[in-house]
């Protein structure tokens, strides 16, 4: 059995970060070891200690001084809307229809949905991101070559065929029937293969007619165990159409209540323009507002409450996401400082040490898959990002001025993005230094 002993220095969070000075929140070992076989990291800790359950044969690779961390976690992101990151001048509204719909429309074509799929794969590795929850476009074809491509790389993802059958052209339509059908075989084919979960995932309200949504809760009640994911309260245009089109609701989020899709397995993106109430249920029923900072900015959507949604009597889950292509950079370095900026337009602060919580623990504990990803312990799935600090001369300059830890994160996510990742594990295999690219 071979197996890889990695030396570097070794960062993983066993819980949320209270302060900057709440040592027991994390583990950190400034000259550490990760033994890793078949996929698995089988002992963390000291090098010296780990040094010795390595054996004769285990392959030594030294990453010092580099920082090695669990590999980062985007929590909403959109797949096949690689060719639209970029696009100028529109609300969501507008974006969606000028861009994003007739985008989508291309990918029921299966040869071109490998083609983006394989790319899309290739950048997130690229950006330290090791596991995705996604969105495909409506084509069953596109949530196949998601799939097979994630599962060819031995990636741990989550994914879902748009439902979507009201309010865009044709070329991204499905039917209620068709929509559960399509969703039915790929859980069958794909749920549960190698590392592979799937994510019912009506795209939004204003795209699902009742009898749709009524469909989306019907699987949500046939496979209890699978993520659902959706859009909530992104921009006040959407939410004023959601109260046209479900006139009888309470609020944009009594819609999906309604249709039984809240839960602890429940994925909304966005939720900026959430009242109380629709803070209480999210809390009540332990589903997760994922914040989309990069999206959110670009858009003009608005900015998500984090500090509000944590500190609250209720608490709402929370986690973070690029949100590509509305958002503008697949980093979740990228992602949290553009975060950070956010919560500090809401008069708060997120530490260093919270940011890099929530793109790996805390997103691992929102996607409820905390026991297999997100952390360096042992029996944790052997996902691992490499990140150099000195990665380009400004950050040299800069690393010259830090003393500290935090210090380092913080300049880690206020100049960092993909020259700063060094390398990338998936389960173990080197998968950065192993592209083609
Ligand atoms: N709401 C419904 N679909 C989308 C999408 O693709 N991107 C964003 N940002 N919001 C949405
Ligand atoms: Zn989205």
């Amino acid at each position: 059995m071979t197996s890889t002993l990695l030396r570097g220095r070794t960062l993983s969070f066993v819980r949320w970060p209270q302060t900057i000075d709440d040592h027991s929140a994390w583990r950190y070992e400034e000259d550490g070891g990760l033994l890793i076989r078949d996929g698995r990291i089988v002992a963390a800790g000291a090098y010296a200690d780990v040094e010795k359950q390595a054996g004769e044969a285990a392959k030594k690779i030294d990453h010092r001084p580099h920082l090695l961390l669990p590999g980062f976690i985007d929590a909403h992101v959109h797949f096949p809307q690689m060719q639209i990151i970029a696009s100028y001048g529109a609300e969501l509204l507008d974006w969606l229809n000028t861009y994003t719909f007739p985008e989508e429309t291309k990918f029921a074509n299966a040869q071109h949905g490998r083609r983006i799929a394989r790319l899309f794969l290739d950048e997130m590795v690229r950006h330290g991101t090791t596991t995705v929850a996604a969105y495909c476009s409506v084509h069953k074809a596109s949530a196949e070559a998601f799939f097979a491509e994630s599962h060819d790389r031995n990636m741990l993802n989550i994914a879902g065929k748009v439902m979507m059958d009201r309010n865009a052209p044709d070329g991204v339509l499905d039917t209620p029937q068709s929509g559960y059908d399509d969703s039915k075989a790929l859980i069958a084919q794909w749920h549960g293969k190698g590392r592979q979960h799937y994510a019912i995932t009506p795209r939004f309200a204003i795209t699902s007619s009742p009898d749709q949504m009524e469909m989306a809760g019907a699987l949500c009640r046939e496979y209890p165990d699978l993520h659902m994911q959706t859009h909530l309260s992104e921009n006040h245009a959407e939410i004023a159409f959601t109260q046209e089109l479900y006139p009888w609701s309470r609020d944009y989020t009594d819609v999906y209540e309604h249709y039984g899709l809240l839960g602890k397995k429940s994925l909304f993106g966005h939720c900026i323009h959430l009242s109380d109430r629709e803070a209480d249920a999210l809390s009540d029923s332990g589903s997760v507002a994922v914040f989309c900072p990069t999206s959110n900015l670009f858009l003009g959507s608005g900015l998500f409450d984090y500090q509000r949604f944590r500190r609250r009597d209720k608490p709402v889950r929370i986690a973070a996401a690029t949100d590509v292509g509305g958002g503008t950079n697949y980093s979740m370095l990228r992602t949290m400082d553009e975060g950070y900026k956010v919560i500090a337009l809401n008069g708060e602060k997120l530490n260093p040490f919270q940011s890099f919580w929530q793109m790996t623990r805390g997103n691992a504990e929102a996607l409820s898959v905390a026991e297999k990803i997100g952390t360096l312990d042992e029996g944790s799935d052997a996902d691992i990002v490499v990140l150099d600090a000195r990665a380009t001369p400004a950050m040299r300059l800069r690393m010259e001025t830090v003393e500290t830890l935090a210090q380092e994160l913080f300049l880690l996510q206020t100049l960092g993005d993909d020259r700063t990742v060094r390398e990338v594990y998936v389960a173990g295999r080197a998968a950065k230094s192993d592209m083609a690219i």
